[in-house]
C-alpha cells in the first residue's frame, strides 16, 4: 500500500468554490501522512511546483496548474489527552473543518463556536489562521504536524513558531515548503464567550436564547453568515477576496475624520484594520456585474462567479476593484486567496 493515488490531467473545476474551469497536470490524493516521503522522491513533485489543495475554498485559478495538486484525505479525528479542564484534540488534515467545529461542541468543548461553517479543510485552517468573529484558530493550536519538503521529514511545530497574524502564517508564507498534516488544538471546557461582534447578540436574542452556551453561538454565527455571505454551493466564490487593509492609528484617524462611516476595527500592536468591504461599496462596485465575473450583492467583499467567469476575468476585476479604491481612498488592498497561474500585483 503506497498511500497514495495519482492521476494526470485533472480537472479543478469541481475541486474550487469559485468554480473556474482549470486543470492540474498531475493529482496525487494521499491518505497518510507517512506515505508523503515516498511521494515527494518523483523527479516532478522534488523539483517541480506543488500545490496542496484541500476545498479550494481560498484559491482563484487564473490558469492551469502546470505541476502535481497534492490531495489529503485522512480524516481521523480524536482526544489525545484531557485533564479536567480542557482536552488536546488531535484532527488530521483532509478532515472538514466545520465537522470539526460539530465534534468538538459535540463533547462539550469550546472554543471553535465562533469559527462555525467556515468552508475548508483542518489542514488549510492554520495556513491563514482562520479567522471570524473575533476568534482566530492559532489562539488554540498548540502543534502543526506538517511534512518539511526540503528534509523529507513530518515535523511537529509549537505554536508559538507558527508566525501567527491576521490571515497569515509561516505556512502562508513559506507555501512551497509545507504540507499540513494534522493539528493539535487545546479546547477548554468552559470559558467566556466571545459575543462582542456586531449582531451575534442580537441574533442569540432573535433565537429566544437568554442564557448562551457554546453551541448556541456556533448556531447564531451560522445563521448570520448564511444570510451574509453567498453560498458557494449555488454561487461561486472564495469569501472575502480581500484581506482588510491594516493601517496605524493615526491613518485611521485621519480616513475616519474624512469618512465619518468608515468601519475601523483594533488590529494587533496597536494598528487599526479598515473594513474593505466599506471601501470597496463607496466606489460602488457592490453588486457590479460584467459578464459572469461579479460582485456579491450583500457583501461587497466578495467576488463571485455567476457562471462561466474565468479565473482570469475575476482577477482582472479584482486589479479594477483595488485600483479604484487606491485612487479614491489611497489604501492598498491585498487578495485573501491565493491566486494560481497569475500575479495580482497591489496597484
Ligand atoms: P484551499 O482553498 O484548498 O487552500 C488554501 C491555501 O491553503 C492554498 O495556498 C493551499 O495550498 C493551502 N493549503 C491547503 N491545505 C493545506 C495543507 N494541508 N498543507 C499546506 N497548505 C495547504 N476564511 C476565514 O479565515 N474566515 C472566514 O470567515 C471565511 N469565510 C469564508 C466564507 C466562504 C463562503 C468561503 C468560500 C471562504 C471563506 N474563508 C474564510 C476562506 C476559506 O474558508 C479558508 O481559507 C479555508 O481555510 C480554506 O480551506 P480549503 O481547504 O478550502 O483550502
Ligand atoms: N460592510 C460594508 N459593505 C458591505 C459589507 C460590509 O460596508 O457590503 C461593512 C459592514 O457595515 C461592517 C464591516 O463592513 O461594519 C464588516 O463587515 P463584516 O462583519 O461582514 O466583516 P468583514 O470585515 O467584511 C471579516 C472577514 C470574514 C469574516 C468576518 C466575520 C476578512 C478579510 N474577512 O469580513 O472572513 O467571516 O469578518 O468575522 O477579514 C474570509 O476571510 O473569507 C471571510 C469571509
Amino acid at each position: 500500500m503506497s498511500g497514495y493515488q495519482l492521476a494526470e490531467n485533472v480537472s479543478l473545476a469541481g475541486r474550487n468554490t469559485f468554480r473556474v474551469a482549470a486543470r492540474a497536470a498531475m493529482m496525487a490524493d494521499v491518505s497518510r501522512a507517512d506515505a508523503l516521503a515516498g511521494l515527494f522522491e518523483f523527479a516532478m513533485l522534488r523539483e517541480g511546483p506543488v500545490l496542496v489543495l484541500g476545498e479550494g475554498s481560498n484559491l482563484l485559478f487564473a490558469g492551469d496548474f502546470p505541476g502535481v495538486a497534492v490531495c489529503l484525505t485522512m480524516a481521523g479525528v480524536g482526544i489525545v489527552q484531557e485533564d479536567g479542564g480542557s482536552a488536546l484534540v488531535r484532527a488530521e488534515a483532509g478532515m472538514n473543518w466545520n465537522d470539526l467545529v460539530g465534534w468538538t461542541l459535540a463533547r462539550g468543548l469550546c472554543g471553535l463556536e465562533n469559527m462555525a461553517l467556515i468552508p475548508g479543510t483542518v489542514g488549510a485552517a492554520p495556513i491563514q489562521n482562520i479567522g471570524a468573529y473575533g476568534v482566530e484558530v492559532g489562539e488554540f493550536v498548540e502543534t502543526v504536524e506538517a511534512f518539511q519538503r526540503d528534509t523529507g521529514q513530518v515535523k511537529r511545530i509549537a505554536a508559538t513558531d507558527c508566525g501567527f497574524g491576521y490571515r497569515d502564517s509561516l505556512f502562508k508564507r513559506e507555501s512551497e515548503r509545507w504540507v499540513v498534516t494534522a493539528l493539535e488544538l487545546r479546547l477548554p471546557r468552559e470559558r467566556d464567550l466571545r459575543l462582542d461582534y456586531a449582531g451575534v447578540k442580537e441574533e442569540l436574542a432573535a433565537m429566544g436564547i437568554a442564557t448562551p452556551r457554546a453551541v448556541h453561538v456556533a448556531e447564531a454565527i451560522s445563521r448570520i453568515r448564511t444570510r451574509k455571505l453567498p453560498n458557494p454551493a449555488v454561487l461561486g466564490n472564495a469569501g472575502s477576496f480581500f484581506k482588510n487593509p491594516v493601517v496605524d492609528a493615526a491613518t485611521a484617524e485621519t480616513m475616519k475624520a474624512e469618512h465619518p462611516l468608515l468601519p475601523v476595527f483594533p488590529g494587533s500592536d496597536g494598528q487599526r484594520k479598515l473594513s474593505a468591504a466599506w471601501l470597496i461599496e463607496a466606489c460602488g462596485w457592490k453588486g457590479f456585474r460584467e459578464g459572469d465575473a461579479g460582485v456579491a450583492a450583500q457583501h461587497a467583499l466578495v467576488l463571485v462567479n455567476h457562471g462561466q467567469a474565468s479565473g482570469a476575468q475575476l482577477l482582472d476585476l479584482a486589479r479594477r476593484i483595488a485600483a479604484s479604491v487606491r485612487e479614491r481612498f489611497g489604501v492598498a488592498l491585498e487578495p485573501e486567496p491565493r491566486i494560481i497561474g497569475a500575479r495580482f500585483d497591489t496597484p
